[in-house]
């Protein structure tokens, strides 16, 4: 099962450190992100040239509180995306994201990423895209390393690996904000940090993936796209 312990899935401290409110009135599952409404509208417009005109599945590794798959939903319609997360209230916010906005049924996948990923995921695709955002700096090397591997495995062909999120370029950080997260993160956790681009180009060209795209984002954030030959 995918949820097997690797040692790499949320912990106390992770959560500690993401703490998505939730919503007392809403009376359900759903939690929700305060950094959501100001990452998501130019992440859908970054990717709509991407994603916008295609149909198919996308994989969310690390969903958090689903708000990122609804909204992507609503905005491509021709897309279903397929939200994971390992730990269980983030799997049950995404679901009940998805009901409160009559979005069609779809379980969230219970999925280390750092783990194999297993039949199900597998059954679950081919996926168009793998989507993951802000995940790979709050959780440990073998993480990244898990999606690196895994996302070949369950791409379709031309099919895209995306990440957002803050990163390092050439051993640099991006700004002054980044370096003082990053070095907080490592205080935290020493196995955390921002990654750098050029060790995920690497990274991703071992496991047979091209970098296609590296897009500016608001507040020194970065989306980097990769494709399957
Ligand atoms: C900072 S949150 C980001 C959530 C969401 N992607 C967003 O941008 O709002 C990090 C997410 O990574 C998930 N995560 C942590 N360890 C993971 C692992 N080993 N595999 C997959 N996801 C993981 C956490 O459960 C959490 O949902």
């Amino acid at each position: 099962m995918t949820t097997e312990d690797t040692g790499n899935q949320p912990t106390s401290a992770h959560v500690a450190r993401y703490t998505p409110d939730r919503h007392a009135d809403y009376g359900d599952a759903r939690l929700s992100s305060p950094v959501f409404p100001r990452n998501s509208p130019p992440l859908i417009a970054a990717l709509t040239p991407w994603l916008g005109g295609r149909t198919g599945k996308v994989l969310e590794i690390g969903c958090g509180t689903g708000q990122h798959g609804a909204a992507f939903e609503l905005a491509w319609p021709g897309i279903a995306w397929q939200a994971s997360d390992p730990y269980p209230e983030h799997c049950a916010s995404a679901e009940s994201w998805r009901l409160a906005l009559k979005l069609p049924s779809r379980d969230t996948l219970a999925l280390d990423a750092a783990a194999d990923w297993g039949p199900e995921v597998t059954a679950a695709g081919p996926f168009t895209a793998v989507f993951t955002a802000n995940v790979i700096h709050i959780a440990p090397p073998a993480v990244l390393a898990g999606i690196l591997r895994g996302a070949p495995q369950v791409l379709g062909p031309c099919g895209l690996l995306i990440f957002y999120g803050p990163f390092m370029e050439n051993g640099r950080h991006t700004g002054e904000g980044n370096a003082r997260f990053d070095a907080g993160l490592r205080a935290d956790n020493p196995d955390w940090g921002l990654r750098d681009i050029a060790d995920l180009r690497e990274g991703a060209a071992a496991e047979g993936l091209e970098m296609a795209a590296v897009l500016a984002m608001p507040a020194n954030n970065r989306v980097l796209i990769f494709r399957k030959p």
